[in-house]
């Protein structure tokens, strides 16, 4: 079994040119999986809301659900670095609420660091959350909890003055003392651009082969999620087919008789 990367470990990455994994995982099975995987991360990410929860949107999941979820995760990933996002509206208010609710994430959650959305506007509460033993990943470019007011789900940074603002948000987070940031959605040549500019890793996701690490969404990942399939996602696996027609099969043959059978039945 891999040790677990502590947080100079990952840090030591960027420098020595090795690539960050990172994948999202919502529960004690998908962090088992994760983690038997070698994957460097985990993101307990508030993507759950949807394609663990079924909501049509990530702000309507709570910190109680996503404790809940950081927990089982946990129990499945004893040895991976794990990341937990904190949802929409546990961060906005306040520095005091913020560490606050970061601090649960490790507490109760037993998470190593939290993830939170927004570059400069988010830089106070960053700085406040890291002052407060809670170190934090940023997360800029496209930020789901605030899409209504980027306009809907789109590459982000495409004007000069949208690219330099980018530029300047992921340096206000690494001067506010975030461990990393998450860059979603943004062309792979501007990414390439703060990836140079900072000198904490950036994790891309839609964003190009430039970052120092990448992450994805698990159930795009296994392909469990096909809705509706970003163009950056890769699917290295198609389980929705696997699954339905095991399931299939079972209906058939308990229909049919078939199943139980003498193997799986017990005897005397
Ligand atoms: O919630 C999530 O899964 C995320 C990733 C897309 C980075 O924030």
């Amino acid at each position: 079994m891999a040790k677990k990367l502590t947080l100079p470990e990952i840090l030591q990455m960027k420098p020595q040119g090795r690539k960050i994994t990172m994948m999202t995982a919502y529960d004690y099975t998908t962090g088992m999986l994760v983690e038997k995987a070698g994957i460097d991360t985990i993101l307990v990410g508030d993507s759950l809301a949807m394609t663990v929860l079924g909501y049509d949107s990530t702000v309507f999941v709570t910190m109680e659900e996503m404790l809940h979820h950081t927990r089982a995760v946990k129990r499945g990933a004893k040895n991976t670095f794990i990341i937990a996002d904190m949802p929409f509206g546990s961060y906005n208010a306040s520095c005091e609420q913020a560490v606050m609710n970061a601090s649960r994430f490790v507490r109760e959650g037993g998470a190593d660091a939290v993830k939170l959305e927004g570059g400069v506007v988010a830089a106070e509460v960053t700085a406040a959350v890291v002052k407060g033993g809670v170190p934090v990943l940023g997360h800029i470019g496209l930020t789901p909890q605030t899409v209504t007011q980027l306009g809907g789900f789109k590459v982000q940074g495409k004007t000069e003055e949208a690219a330099r603002q980018l530029i300047e948000d992921a340096r206000a987070l690494e001067e506010a003392g975030a461990f990393g940031v998450v860059l979603e959605c943004i062309p792979m040549g501007l990414a390439a651009e703060i990836t140079k500019a900072v000198s904490i890793p950036t994790i891309g996701i839609g964003a190009g082969p430039y970052c120092d690490g990448q992450v994805l969404v698990y159930n795009d990942v296994v392909g469990l999620f096909d809705k509706f399939v970003p163009k950056f996602v890769k699917q290295y696996a198609k389980l929705d087919e696997i699954i339905v027609t095991g399931l299939e099969k079972f209906r058939e043959e308990v229909q049919q008789g078939i199943f139980p059978d003498e193997e799986h039945s017990f005897k005397g």
